[in-house]
């Protein structure tokens, strides 16, 4: 099988890193990649928006499956073009990946198929916002409709914020187009536990459990980032819990895709809140998430090639997914000022001195004249197994110690807060 995977980041190291290990894999294309995969696959020269680049590439490299690893490209309807043209693809249709395009569209799909989400209102006129506002207490949540890079979702705490926030999404325009609309609604506490499952349209199959860490600093304080490390099993997380995902999430879900007769060929990555024993969505993803793909991938037992392409061709049940009993963690190495505003094109130096029990994945980085630099806010991802937490957690603590650039930045409770 010729593969090709859209994406840079780590999440795409962490699919390229286990693509490499089928031996129904005979060569690994990834566009645009970054220096680190290219242990795993060839890189090749293109943007993951660029959809004839994406299509002649395919068709000159007779590739037989198309990975796409970010939203943006799935949104745009690049999965539905490409299975158009006759060629497999492992990533959801357009219409299927508003479920994570629309916060309005999939508020809207958990309310039909009795998926437990917060209470919501949608609006997109500022007078109809500050009408419903009312009717919420504090803390309260707006989330811009449209894809938001991450800077979609506010936490109010007063009425005040409250109002300017809507002002800047509906008014302003603050984030171009994806604030045109906006969804308001009632605040969930609670733990986060993220859910991602392989789904063909007709079949769903969760994969192992996972915690993400999403603030920048240790004990889950400051502002969210992308996700500043992962551990699988998630620690948190009792099985009395898990055991209700199929009947509360999972069924529901999948009524859902049926109903609406949405091509759901892919990953749907579902953000849970758990208060005691209520479980309640908090929003859906339509592709792997990063970096829980890095510890779940580790943990992945089967031919992942063998998983995707049955995806692809609807024969998932036909299929059984096998899992490592060892737990795994993922440390982010992160640029100083991430979130915020960073630099870029600082040396990164002992990338060869980390043990072989590393698997050391790439997802901001470059090269400059041969030298291996930083080119993003998370960097690297440093990520190891254990018969337990303490192991693979003594294993990524210890590597990200050797390895070095000015600036670099890592929590230090990744798995125990
Ligand atoms: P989302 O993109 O909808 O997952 O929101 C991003 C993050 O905002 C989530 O991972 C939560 O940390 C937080 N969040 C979103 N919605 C809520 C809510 N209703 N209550 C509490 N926190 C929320
Ligand atoms: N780690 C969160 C995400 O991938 O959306």
């Amino acid at each position: 099988m010729r593969v090709l995977v859209i994406g840079s980041g780590g999440r795409e190291s962490a699919i390229v890193y286990k693509l490499a290990q089928s031996p129904k894999v005979e060569k690994i294309y990834a566009m645009p990649g970054n220096p680190g995969m290219a242990a795993y696959a060839e890189l090749a020269e293109g943007s993951v928006t660029d959809f004839d680049r994406i299509l002649e590439f395919v068709n000159t490299n007779a590739i037989d499956l198309t990975v796409v690893g970010p939203e943006v490209p799935l949104c745009l309807g690049f999965a539905d073009k490409l299975t158009k043209e006759g060629h497999p693809v492992f990533g959801p249709s357009a219409r299927a990946a508003q479920l994570e395009g629309s916060k309005a569209y999939s508020k809207a799909f958990m309310e039909k198929y009795n998926i437990p989400t917060a209470a919501y209102v949608e609006a997109d006129k500022l007078e109809d916002a500050f009408e419903a506002i009312r009717k919420f207490s504090y803390p309260l949540v707006i989330k811009a409709d449209g894809l938001a890079a991450g800077k979609g979702v506010v936490i109010c705490e007063d009425e005040e914020t409250a109002k300017s926030t809507l002002k800047e999404m509906l008014v302003d325009g603050i984030l171009d187009g994806a604030g045109s609309k906006v969804v308001i609604e009632e605040f969930l506490k609670g733990f986060e536990c993220s859910l991602l499952c392989f789904c063909d349209g007709d079949t769903i199959v969760p994969m192992v459990s996972c915690k993400d860490h999403k603030q920048i600093f240790d004990n889950n304080k400051g502002p969210n980032t992308g996700g500043m490390g992962t551990v699988s099993p998630n620690p948190f997380l009792p099985k009395e819990i898990s055991d209700k995902f199929d009947d509360v999430v999972l069924k529901p879900f999948m009524n859902g895709i049926k109903g609406e007769g949405l091509d759901f060929r892919g990953v749907i990555f579902i953000g849970l809140m758990i208060d005691g024993d209520d479980i309640k969505v908090l929003e859906f993803n339509v592709r792997f998430g990063d970096p829980e793909t890095q510890v779940i991938m580790l943990r992945l037992d089967s031919d992942l090639a063998e998983i995707m392409k049955a995806v692809a061709e609807k024969k998932l049940r036909d299929i059984e997914i096998r899992w490592k009993d060892e737990t795994a963690c993922c440390l982010v190495l992160a640029s100083g000022g991430y979130p915020g505003s960073y630099k870029k094109g600082i040396e990164i130096t002992g990338t060869e001195d980390v043990s072989d029990e590393i698997v050391l994945l790439h997802a901001g980085t470059k090269l400059s004249d041969g030298i291996l630099v930083t080119d993003g806010g998370r960097v690297l991802n440093i990520c190891a197994t254990g018969s337990d937490l303490t192991e693979a957690r003594n294993k990524v603590y210890e590597a990200a110690e050797k390895i070095n650039f000015d600036g670099k930045y890592f929590r230090k409770d990744i798995g125990l807060n």
